[in-house]
């Protein structure tokens, strides 16, 4: 079907699907152009909702109720926030009904949301990436296992398991009980039907975003995610618990090497595979050890999105207008819009609730002493909701992204915690370390 094509002084009506930090960064920077008139989020938080957006009661699921709003209010453009509705189809849709979108269809989108595939993919088109196998048979996969010798590995479910599917198993004991879990125990439902297996690779982690239009591809500042729960990268994986950007390890070499073996082939592999991919493309990577069995960069993983607490630090950083953009991608004109970052620094401190990423408690009071010395942080809203009195409470594991930005990492750090201490509720939670390699290199 035609898309419609609002003329370039048109105020556009915009919706963001989703409720988490990501999505909140991604409409607060989106507020901001002057393109951008009536917001909506679906279903947002507390802190996704008026006067930042008109919030729409549809879950990220609801393809049908997404669908039936974005026509009947004639939205100029959808921003798809999370992994699951991309997954499910969700682009496919609003683009068949002639709605524009940003966020890549279903088909492209499996190089999140099928592990497999996106490890056929890299082979296919010689990314690079830890060499893998694949299995539905938990006999098959241990002895897979057996068969290595002993030492760290990774144990991957197959489809999209909320971010809990990735093992870095130091030994083959913890190797076997992550097959287990998906294979026999079913853990991660239909999701870990499938697993597989690939090396280890030690070194440093780096993520890259890209803003995508299918030809041309855009990256965004170089970002260090968090993963760990526990400082020194301890203790369980979890979705991130703060970021930082930019990271020194991205010299200009390392830059180039990633273009040229990783974003490029990727970019090209698309296109030979068919696949429009219209987005942000989001690559998860590692700079192995001095000394390692792999040279160069390697992909860990592809993600269909954007990353969450990456779009935090990098929305702040963002100068040019991102309704620009956003459009931009969706309509194919990527390569006649400049996109230009702040030369700050920018750090994102996650609030969770307590014992996150396992069983914890919600609905605990948020209390905010917003003194007017600690200045200007920004506090992006995850996990939270309000109840009839207007209180704001807690409602998930990671609950808030404190983020600041400042001329040094130093200054954004301080700006940062000064502000996540203010910030009360029973049992939270944060990491007291983020960007501390960062410090270490600089030392
Ligand atoms: N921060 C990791 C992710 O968004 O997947």
């Amino acid at each position: 079907m035609e898309q419609k094509n609002p003329n370039e002084t048109e105020r556009l009506k915009i919706l963001v699907v989703g409720s988490g930090a990501r999505e909140h960064a991604l409409a607060w920077k989106l507020h901001q152009s002057p393109r951008a008139g009536r917001l909506f989020a679906a279903p947002g938080n507390a802190g996704l909702r008026e006067p930042l957006v008109s919030q729409v009661p549809l879950a990220v699921d609801d393809l049908d109720g997404l669908v039936a709003f974005a026509r009947r209010e004639s939205i100029d453009l959808t921003v798809i926030g999370p992994e699951a509705p991309l997954a499910a189809g969700l682009a496919d849709r609003l683009e068949e009904a002639g709605l524009a979108v940003f966020g890549p269809r279903a088909a492209a989108a499996r190089l999140e949301s099928s592990k497999p595939f996106a490890k056929e993919f890299m082979a296919r088109h010689r990314i690079p990436t830890a060499a893998y196998r694949a299995f539905t048979d938990a006999a098959e996969a241990k002895g897979c296992l057996a068969a290595r010798p002993e030492g760290p590995v990774v144990v991957k479910a197959a489809g999209l398991a909320q971010g809990k599917g990735v093992t870095v198993a130091q030994n083959r004991a913890e190797a076997e009980a992550a097959v287990r879990e998906a294979l026999e125990e079913n853990r991660f439902g239909e999701a870990g039907s499938e697993v597989v297996i690939e090396d280890f690779i030690d070194g440093e982690e780096l993520t890259i975003l890209a803003f995508t239009d299918g030809r041309t591809i855009v990256t965004m500042p170089p970002v260090q995610d968090h993963k760990r729960v526990g400082e020194g990268d301890t203790g369980p994986n979890t979705g991130g618990m703060g970021a930082y950007a930019p990271v020194a390890v991205y010299t200009p070499e390392v830059a180039r090497a990633i273009r040229e073996t990783v974003i490029e082939p990727t970019l090209a592999g698309l296109r030979a595979d068919g696949l429009d991919y219209r987005g942000c493309l989001y690559f998860g990577l590692i700079l192995p050890k001095p000394g390692s069995a792999h040279q160069g960069p390697q992909v860990i993983e592809y993600n269909a999105r954007f990353g969450d607490p990456e779009t935090e630090v990098l929305m702040p950083l963002l100068r040019s207008d991102l309704v620009e953009i956003m459009l931009a991608c969706a309509r194919g004109t990527l390569g006649e819009v400049a996109v230009e970052w702040s030369g700050e620094r920018a750090v994102c401190v996650v609030l969770a609730s307590g014992g996150y990423p396992g069983p914890y408690q919600t609905d605990r009071l948020i209390t905010e002493n917003v003194s007017p010395r600690l200045g200007p942080a920004l506090v992006f809203h995850a996990g939270t909701k309000q109840n009839e009195r207007g209180e704001v409470l807690t409602a998930g594991g990671r609950v808030l992204a404190v983020t600041a930005t400042a001329p040094t990492l130093e200054e954004a750090l301080k700006e940062a915690y000064g502000r996540a201490r203010t910030v009360h509720f029973k049992d939270v939670y944060y990491r007291n370390d983020i960007g501390y390699r960062e410090l270490a290199r600089r030392k």
